[in-house]
């Protein structure tokens, strides 16, 4: 058996909601590198002419839509156009995922955490926690959803979920909406998996434990952050999106056939616990 030949993603079309920037980006970038033809998905026009424009210059197959995963009539016009430039999609990977501001704690690390009284439970908001679930979870439904109706049929495809270290492990610096919606969608990604797994379509998911992007306003680019994360994870490094590249492909590849309902950890060993 020629194992590499299992990566080969040469002419298949794919789909990344929140394909601008961070993960979705190295996602579509992996991709693209493997010969594969991407649709970045996202609500930020400039940043998807910007890196669509980029890709595209150095000679990949991609393209930008703008799209909301939370108006979900929109994000199947999106999918279903790239779906028909293509003439087939292969894999979806539904990432698009907001921060959802103050947890009940202030600070990432150390053992000075003070409570944040804008974070309480008394004091989180409905708009808050709605939103939170609209993008990460309700979105990620959507992606898939859309994505299945191409995936079916042709009896192929990968979907591709981003959940987070946070389905499994409670961050209290980050609002609880955003554990609720990852969690919700790592067993999502389960329900896809056994519904699509007699059809050649599966469904895994990513969980990226600290990865330097810019979601949350980009507070992760901050050096001291990351030297202060960097200590509790046990590599001692934070990650980059080029980290997740590899694991993309794999999942995103014939490679991983037999791989489904899975969900990988990516994290320097952050959700073990801390070693020195
Ligand atoms: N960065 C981390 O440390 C980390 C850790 C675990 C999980 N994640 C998850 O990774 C995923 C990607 O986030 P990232 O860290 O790359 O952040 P990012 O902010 O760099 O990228 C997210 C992209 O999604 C887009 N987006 C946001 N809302 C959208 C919507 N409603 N419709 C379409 N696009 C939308 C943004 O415009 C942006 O381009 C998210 O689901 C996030 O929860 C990130």
């Amino acid at each position: 058996m020629n194992v590499t030949s299992r990566f080969d993603v040469t002419g298949h079309g794919v789909v990344v909601t929140g394909g601008a920037s961070g993960l979705g980006l190295a996602y579509g970038e992996v991709l693209a590198a493997h010969g594969a033809r991407v649709t970045l998905i996202d609500v930020d026009e400039a940043g998807l002419a910007r890196e669509a424009a980029r890709l595209k210059g150095e000679g990949l197959d991609v393209r930008g839509a703008i799209a909301d995963v939370t108006d979900h009539a929109a994000l199947d016009s999106a999918v279903d156009e790239a779906a028909a430039i293509y003439g087939r999609l292969d894999v979806a990977f539904a990432n698009a995922g907001i921060d959802s501001g103050a947890g009940f704690v202030a600070g990432w690390a150390g053992s000075e955490r003070p409570r944040v009284e804008e974070g309480a439970i008394e004091r989180y908001t409905d708009e808050r926690w709605n939103r939170v679930i609209d993008v990460n979870l309700n979105g990620i439904f959507a992606t898939a959803r859309a994505a299945a109706r191409h995936m079916r049929p042709r009896g192929y495809g990968r979907i591709v979920v981003t959940t987070s270290l946070a389905a499994t492990k409670v961050e209290p610096v980050i609002g609880s909406a955003y554990m609720a919606s990852k969690a919700g969608a790592r067993h999502l990604v389960r329900c896809l998996a056994l519904e699509l797994a007699a059809e050649g379509v599966t469904a895994n998911a990513i969980a990226p434990g600290f990865f330097v992007t810019n979601i949350g306003g980009g507070h992760a680019h901050d050096p001291e952050l990351q030297a202060m994360v960097a200590k509790d994870v046990p590599m001692h490094r934070v990650g980059r999106p080029d980290d997740v590249k590899a694991l993309a492909l794999f999942l995103a590849a014939p490679a991983s056939e037999y791989v489904t309902g899975q969900e990988i950890v990516i994290d320097g060993g952050w959700g073990l616990g801390i070693a020195d």
